[in-house]
C-alpha cells in the first residue's frame, strides 16, 4: 500500500483495495498460514466513542496474526480525562505501538491523529463522517456474497446524513462501474451535499425515496443503518425520526430472491428479528468477513510502514472550519487546513465541510 494512513478508503486505488479483499479472501481460507504473521507486533486501540464490533474485531485481527494490543476504550481511564489534547496522546501512543485504530465523535480526527503519529492510523470511525473499515467489511462480504462489486443497484436506508457508513460505502462503490443507488431516507436525513455531488462526477445514476416497499423491488443489495439518536441535537428530533423505516418479513416479499441485506450494525428497531431467518439476511457474517478484511487491512499497512519520528509544521490557514462537529472546534492548536472549491468556497481537510471564505 502506497499510502501510510487509512483515513480514506479513497486514498486507495482500487488495485490496492482488490489486493486487500483477495488478501482477506486468502485468509479466510487458510488462516493457520497467518498465524505468526505479526509476531512482535503491537496495535493499539484508541476508542473514545463505544464500539462492539470495530474495536473487537480489530483486537480479534491482530491477535489472530500472532500480534499484540494495547490501548483503551474509555478515555475517562486514561489521561485524556485529565485534559491531555489529541495530539501529545498521539505522538505518545505512536511511540509505543507499531499500527494505531483510533474511534473518536468528532468528525476529522483520524486525519488529525495522521500528523502526529509515527505509526500508521487506521480511521476506526470519526463522527458523521467516515468509517473506512466499515466499508472494507462491507465490499468483502458484497464480493463474496454477490461475486461481483460491479452494476448493482444499491438501496441505502435510514440516517443517510448521519451515518459514517453510508458516506464511506458510497464513495468506494461509485469507483466501480455501472453501480447506481437508491437513497431511502426522511428528507431530514438524507446524504449530505458533498456526497451527491462525488455521485454526480463520477457519473452514477442516483435517486432519492421516501418509501422502502417503493425501492424494494429494484435492489440487489439493501443496506439498512440506524437513526443515530447519539448524533441528534435534542431527543424530541430523534424522536421525530425514529422507526419510520422498518424492514420485516412482509416487506421481503416485496424484495428480489437474490437481493442480499447488509447493515453496519448495531440494529434497534430497523430490522425485524424475524428477517434473521431470511437466506437473503448477510448482516452477521458480514461482521466474520469484516475481521478478515482487518487482518489483511493490517497486514497491508506494516508491509511498508515506515516510522518518521517527528512531524513537520504545517501552515495554518486564518479561517475556522464552521463545522461544529469538526476535531478543530475543540483542539484548537491544530492548522486549519483547506482544499478550494472555486469561488469563496473552501473545504476542510479533516471533516470536509464547506465554509465560506
Ligand atoms: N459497525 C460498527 O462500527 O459497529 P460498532 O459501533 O459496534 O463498532
Amino acid at each position: 500500500m502506497k499510502t501510510k494512513h487509512l483515513i480514506d478508503l479513497e486514498s486507495l486505488s482500487t488495485e490496492e483495495l482488490m489486493e486487500i479483499i483477495e488478501l482477506a479472501n486468502m485468509i479466510m481460507d487458510k488462516p493457520c498460514d497467518y498465524a505468526d504473521s505479526c509476531r512482535g507486533k503491537i496495535l493499539a486501540t484508541l476508542f473514545y466513542e463505544p464500539s462492539t464490533r470495530t474495536q473487537m474485531s480489530f483486537k480479534t485481527a491482530m491477535l489472530r496474526l500472532g500480534g499484540s494490543l494495547i490501548g483503551f476504550d474509555n478515555p475517562q481511564n486514561s489521561s485524556v480525562s485529565k485534559g491531555e489534547s489529541l495530539k501529545d496522546t498521539i505522538t505518545v501512543v505512536g511511540g509505543y505501538a507499531d499500527i494505531i485504530a483510533i474511534r473518536h465523535q468528532l468528525e476529522g480526527t483520524a486525519r488529525a491523529a495522521s500528523l502526529y503519529s509515527a505509526a500508521p492510523i487506521i480511521n476506526a470511525g470519526d463522527g458523521g463522517h467516515l468509517h473506512p473499515t466499515q466499508t472494507l467489511t462491507d465490499v468483502v462480504t458484497l464480493y463474496n456474497e454477490k461475486g461481483t462489486l460491479d452494476n448493482m443497484c444499491i438501496g441505502l436506508c435510514g440516517d443517510l446524513k448521519n451515518g459514517r457508513t453510508v458516506h464511506s460505502l458510497i464513495k468506494t462503490m461509485s469507483h466501480f462501474k455501472g453501480n447506481r443507488f437508491v437513497l431511502i431516507s426522511t428528507p431530514e436525513l438524507s446524504v449530505p451535499q458533498y456526497i451527491k455531488d462525488i455521485m454526480n462526477s463520477s457519473g452514477c445514476r442516483h435517486v432519492e425515496v421516501p418509501s422502502l416497499a417503493e425501492a424494494l423491488p429494484m435492489l440487489d443489495v439493501l443496506y439498512m443503518t440506524r437513526i443515530q439518536r447519539e448524533r441528534f441535537k435534542s431527543p424530541e428530533e430523534y424522536e421525530k425520526q425514529k422507526g419510520v423505516f422498518v424492514l420485516d418479513s412482509e416487506k421481503m416479499k416485496l424484495a428480489r430472491k437474490d437481493m442480499k441485506i447488509l447493515h453496519p450494525l448495531p440494529r434497534v428497531d430497523e430490522i425485524a428479528e424475524e428477517v434473521d431467518y431470511d437466506d437473503r439476511a448477510k448482516y452477521f457474517i458480514q461482521t466474520v468477513y469484516g475481521m478478515y478484511a482487518r487482518m489483511a487491512l493490517i497486514l497491508k499497512m506494516l508491509e511498508n510502514a515506515d516510522r518518521k519520528p517527528m512531524p513537520r509544521r504545517i501552515d495554518t490557514h486564518a479561517v475556522r472550519c464552521c463545522n461544529p462537529n469538526c476535531i478543530t472546534s475543540v483542539e484548537s492548536y491544530l492548522p486549519k487546513i483547506f482544499r478550494p472549491l472555486g469561488g469563496d468556497m473552501l473545504q476542510c481537510k479533516y471533516c470536509e465541510g464547506r465554509t465560506l471564505i
